[in-house]
């Protein structure tokens, strides 16, 4: 039976993309040796990292504009901790959007003055603050671009001249934005790019080398660099899906015409949320709604046991909210065709009829 899968991450990717890899691990390049038994330093790999390096960039519009791609280990949790390590020298401002800017805020107050700019916490982070001030003489402000839990995303991004960090684990690729704002931007890959295991981090050369504490060689971006992401082992299997999933996205048009199909996906599924007497949505404003993971529940949880069996029937998978927030979350990342979304309406739609 056909899987519809709304898994939040890891989550779903391009069919023909996991067939490349599967066959990639078996047959790497016609080399009759796998993937993932071959030196990470040999010519077929080195040429799958620089790929890969360059097609982030390239998608992001920030080739030759003094960014620098890596694929790091550690998830986007060790990014938090490495992004303060490296650019955290007295104060360093926070929005405060959700579980994940609170756990980036709480590895940063390790190494310096935190000022938290705006927050939604008390709400459940159930909306975006809008409207805050960003002190100038921060080293830096970090925000995260899409709460995957809670299903909030940014719209906009504040002005400030001090460099911008952002957390794009769960949107990277999704939505096109001037990227040139931002001097970082981390996501982890099991979102819209691979396989867990390796982290995406873009950065701008020109805002290393300010901070006065020594950073072990692990957690510096400038011997990442250096080292053109190979400082050690790189996670192989992570780099090389990653890459076959930015070819594909290249294939499809890029950023520009996923978007399109995830505003169509976003639109057809808010719209029966709003719809449908029997649902309502999490999120307060509308306008902050994240077109990744739209989060919904049931007016009456009597009707929960229903619902559960028909998704199961119709082969949706991974629809249940984040343990911390209940209800359901459709996460519908670029790999997600707007088909599956229509299934989930379909149900929603039957059982209203009390099919
Ligand atoms: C926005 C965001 N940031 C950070 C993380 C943590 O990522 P990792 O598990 O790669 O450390 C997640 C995980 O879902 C996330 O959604």
């Amino acid at each position: 039976m056909k899987k519809h899968n709304f898994s939040a991450g890891p989550c779903i990717l391009p069919q023909s993309v996991l067939q490349q890899s599967a066959e990639a691990v078996l047959n790497f390049n016609n080399s009759n040796l796998s993937l993932i038994e071959i030196s990470h330093r040999s010519k077929d790999f080195v040429a799958v990292m620089e790929n890969a390096r360059n097609l982030a960039l390239e998608h992001l519009g920030l080739q030759n504009k003094g960014y620098q791609a890596l694929f790091l280990q550690g998830g986007a949790s060790l990014q938090f901790l490495m992004a303060a390590y490296n650019l955290l020298e007295k104060k360093a401002a926070y929005l405060n959007t959700g579980t994940w800017s609170d756990k980036a805020i709480k590895e940063a107050k390790l190494l310096g003055e935190v000022v938290e700019v705006a927050t939604s916490k008390s709400e459940n982070f159930n909306f975006i603050p809008k409207n805050y001030t960003i002190p100038k003489d921060a080293d830096y402000f970090h925000c995260t671009s899409n709460n995957t839990i809670f299903g909030t995303q940014m719209r906009t991004f504040p002005e400030t001249e001090i460099p911008m960090v952002c957390d794009m684990s769960s949107d990277i690729f999704s939505r096109q934005l001037d990227f040139s704002k931002f001097s970082l931007i981390y996501a982890g890959a099991q979102k819209n790019m691979g396989p867990a295991g390796t982290t995406l981090v873009v950065i701008k050369e020109d805002i290393l080398g300010k901070v006065s504490r020594a950073i072990p060689s692990m957690l510096s971006y400038k011997v990442h660099i250096d080292k053109e992401s190979m400082f050690n082992t790189p996670a192989v299997f992570s780099v090389y899906v990653s890459m076959l999933t930015l070819e594909w996205l290249k294939e499809k048009g890029g950023i520009t015409a996923i978007e399109k199909v995830n505003n169509q996906k976003a639109e057809l599924l808010y719209s029966e949320i709003d719809r449908n007497p029997l649902f309502e949505g999490f999120v307060a404003e509308k306008e902050d709604r994240s077109k990744m993971n739209a989060t919904f529940n049931l007016k009456n949880d009597k009707l929960k046991a229903t619902f559960d069996e028909h998704l199961k029937q119709a082969g949706i998978n991974g629809l249940n909210g984040h343990r911390s927030v209940g209800g359901y979350r459709a996460s519908m990342y670029n790999a997600l065709p707007l088909e599956s979304v229509q299934i989930l309406v379909d149900v929603m739609q039957a059982i209203e009829k009390g099919a």
